[in-house]
């Protein structure tokens, strides 16, 4: 098929966002999301001219570091995981401007040494000290490190300098924990400076959703529950548990996937067109999905839910052990690893149309997307035969990789005889706009530097999804002494899951 023409886009000034100068401080600092994701994202802003030339960045954690040190780690993690490959002049003119702290988040001295160091760095830099503090750490210190800095004077509400704060997500691990974090930071800090990321809502191709759906005339008359069959949405990733044990096995795919990740994006897939692009408007469409969404209980959970953990296996050639034999992991884990569930929006436009959900780690690849699935056509005609069914339309955007979008069709073949076949209408960003998408936490820090919260969580939205996977994670424990599941590394989940979608005469799509 022949494929879209490329086309060169000059990117719009207004586009880009106002940032001030400001300083970035992680907590978490030595860990692996400032490696592998937020140092890159930064160094890729300033290459690409995005960033105030004026900021600095001052990482927090326990280990103890010297800024030499904390530099070397993070030039590693931008040769390994960054976007634009590691230039050595831009990057020794971007590490100056990287420091390092070592402390305790329950140590109230640390918060006394944070705030001499980043005003000795702000007076280095001459920045007019804008603070954004970073919470990569694990929700259990959330509360500690609010009142660490409420008491150092640091959680400042004055509009100028500003100080905001970015809550990594899970924002708890059920409805009791994320109401107290909520409660904490809300007592310090007003909601506009709170931002409660969720880095899938900074994805290209997650933005470009409400774009498809509200930017084109085509989808709106038939999103609803007259011509969709159902939706699916798999997020897959082929590694495993990896170095994060610690943090996986007291969270699981539930937690660490469905409550943000999948729930997002079935409300971008399910919400009401917004009136504005305001963010609260945008928010309040999102918000009743959630509010709309059936709660799965009590025995429900067996029907409408799935969950595993992975067995040995291997994952594109390579041998994966069992979950359970990854390190830092419980030999009698039953943390899961795989989630699939079926759920309901229980309103009139999708008045019984099924959405299903799965996601896992050490599936066979990385595959991530949002397929909508439309009815069948009439059994006449080109479908008149039972026994072959012309397959339905599939409208799949994928979210990675090759981020993009296909249609799928039916098409009569050439030839003398009748005789049809499904097409795919594909479209790929990577060819039609020839250039690669920022990584999402490079959207996402900028918004957060300009004070955009329209790609973040609201609190009640947070509250509103939890309330419902809470009580899958209450009707779950309620089921504890079953056995769970297992799959091995490098399938697609256990047999359960498919039974959940066959007993509807549906089935998963292959990726
Ligand atoms: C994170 C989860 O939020 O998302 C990880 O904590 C997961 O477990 C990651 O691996 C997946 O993100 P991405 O962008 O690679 O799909």
């Amino acid at each position: 098929m022949p494929r879209a023409q490329r086309i060169d886009i000059k990117p719009q000034q207004e586009a880009v966002p106002p940032v001030e100068p400001c300083t970035l401080v992680i907590f978490g600092g030595s860990g692996d999301l400032a490696r592998r994701r937020l140092i890159p994202a930064l160094y890729n802003l300033t290459l690409d001219g995005l960033l105030p030339g004026n900021f600095a960045v001052l990482g927090l954690g326990r280990k103890s570091l010297t800024d030499e040190t904390f530099r070397s780690t993070l030039r590693e993690g931008v040769r390994a995981h960054s976007r634009q490959p590691l230039d050595e002049e831009a990057w020794n003119t971007f590490a100056r401007r990287l420091f390092y702290l070592s402390g305790g988040n329950d140590d109230p001295q640390t918060y006394a040494a944070l705030k001499a160091r980043a005003e000795q760095i702000e007076r280095q830099f001459e920045l007019p000290g804008n603070r954004i503090f970073y919470l990569s750490i694990p929700p259990s210190s959330f509360t500690a490190v609010c009142q660490g800095l409420e008491q150092a004077g640091l959680a400042s509400r004055a509009a100028r300098p500003y100080a905001r704060i970015i809550i990594e997500k899970p924002v708890g691990r059920d409805l009791a924990s994320a109401r107290e974090i909520n409660a904490v930071t809300g007592r310090m800090f007003d909601e506009s400076q709170i931002f409660r990321i969720d880095h899938y809502l900074g994805k290209e191709t997650v933005q470009n959703l409400m774009v498809v759906r509200f930017a084109n005339s085509i989808f709106e008359p038939i999103w609803n529950h007259k011509y969709i069959d159902h939706v699916q949405i798999t997020v897959s990733e082929a590694e495993g548990v990896g170095s994060r044990a610690t943090y996986y096995e007291e969270a699981g795919a539930l937690r660490d996937m469905v409550q943000n990740h999948l729930l997002q994006l079935l409300c971008l897939v399910a919400m009401e067109p917004p009136y504005s692009l305001d963010p609260d408007v945008v928010r309040n469409a999102k918000m009743e999905v959630l509010r709309c969404l059936r709660p799965i209980t009590g025995k429900d959970v067996e029907t409408y839910t799935v969950r595993a953990q992975y067995a040995a296996g291997k994952v594109g050639g390579t041998l994966v052990p069992a979950y359970r034999q990854e390190p830092g992991v419980k030999p009698e884990s039953t943390t899961e690893t795989f989630v699939a569930l079926k759920c309901f929006v229980e309103n009139w436009r999708w008045s019984g149309v099924p959405f299903y959900l799965r996601t896992g780690k050490a599936l066979p690849h990385r595959a991530s997307e949002v397929a909508v699935q439309f009815k069948d056509i009439p059994q006449i005609l080109f479908n008149a035969n039972r026994q072959q069914p012309q397959p339905p339309n599939v409208l799949a955007l994928r979210i990675q990789p090759e981020e993009g979008l296909s249609l799928r069709i039916v098409s009569r073949v050439p030839g003398t005889r009748e005789q049809t076949h499904p097409v795919e209408m594909d479209f790929r960003y990577g060819e039609v706009f020839g250039r690669p998408s920022p990584e999402s936490y490079e959207r996402l820090l900028l918004d957060v530097m300009a004070g955009d919260a329209s790609r973040f969580m609201r609190r009640d939205a947070v509250e509103a999804s939890w309330a419902w996977i809470t009580k899958i994670l209450e009707a779950w424990q309620q089921q504890a002494a079953r056995s769970l599941p297992e799959y091995p590394a490098g399938t697609w989940g256990p047999v359960e899951a498919e039974r959940l979608i066959q007993q509807d005469g549906r089935s998963w799509r292959v990726l």
